[in-house]
């Protein structure tokens, strides 16, 4: 009697268990897999340029492109700082999202790691494309932490190149998260020297992705 017991409840027990543990590779980090999608609602694909537009056009901001501010100690004639354009009708530069842990599918995931870099049709300035946080050892508040190029591609190394794109309502937010830490912050602006400058916020931007369809040609930038 008891050996059958015994051998109902393994085989209940097993088959459940063997459940529990495809379930838990098929999410192993527990997050949705949830992709995210163009404005003309078509699956963000690595292998695609898009151009990151404020949710919602006011009079006066357009799509996210690069400016010299003169704060920033420039070692080179490249505009590094991510700011949106002040021009409603102008798109910004595209920029590639480039996921940690690609899928086959080149699909674009929400709340995973990626750098995001933009494509410029000239190599002049090709080593400033890659977005990083600025002054992340320094915590003390009054510094800022502006979002500026000039990481490396696909370094897992440089914590601070790495982002993530989360929904915010219908539209969604650029985030980022210091690896294996529960820091993370949204993605918002400040106002300086006329732009608005991309930084760490409490306040997030909501954007759309707008893909960029143009075969061979990037925006140039002023
Ligand atoms: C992404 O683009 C590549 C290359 O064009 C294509 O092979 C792939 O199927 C696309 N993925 C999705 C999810 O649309």
């Amino acid at each position: 009697m008891k050996t059958i017991l015994l051998f109902l409840s393994l085989a209940i027990i097993l088959p459940l268990s063997a459940l529990a543990t495809c379930a838990t590779t098929d999410t192993p980090t527990n997050q949705v897999w949830l992709g995210v999608l163009d404005t003309n609602g078509k699956p963000l694909n690595a292998s695609n340029r898009y151009w990151i537009r404020p949710a919602y056009t006011t009079m006066d901001i357009g799509g996210v492109r690069l400016a010299n501010l003169d704060d920033q100690q420039q070692t080179t004639t490249c505009p590094t700082s991510v700011v949106l354009s002040n021009l409603p009708k102008d798109d910004g530069i595209a920029v590639y999202f480039t996921p940690k842990n690609p899928n086959k599918y080149q699909l674009i995931l929400a709340s995973s790691p990626l750098n995001i870099h933009f494509y410029f049709d000239y190599p002049l300035c090709s080593n400033f494309a890659v977005w990083k946080v600025d002054n992340l050892v320094s915590k003390w508040p009054p510094i800022l932490h502006t979002i500026s190029t000039g990481a490396k591609l696909g370094n897992p190394n440089d914590f601070s190149s790495w982002f993530q794109i989360k929904p915010l309502g219908r539209n969604y937010k650029l985030v980022f998260c210091l690896e294996s830490t529960t820091y993370c912050r949204d993605i918002g602006f400040v106002r300086q020297n006329g732009y608005r400058r991309l930084v760490l916020s409490e306040k997030p931007m909501p954007f759309v992705f707008k893909l960029d369809d143009r075969i061979g040609m990037a925006s140039c930038y002023a």
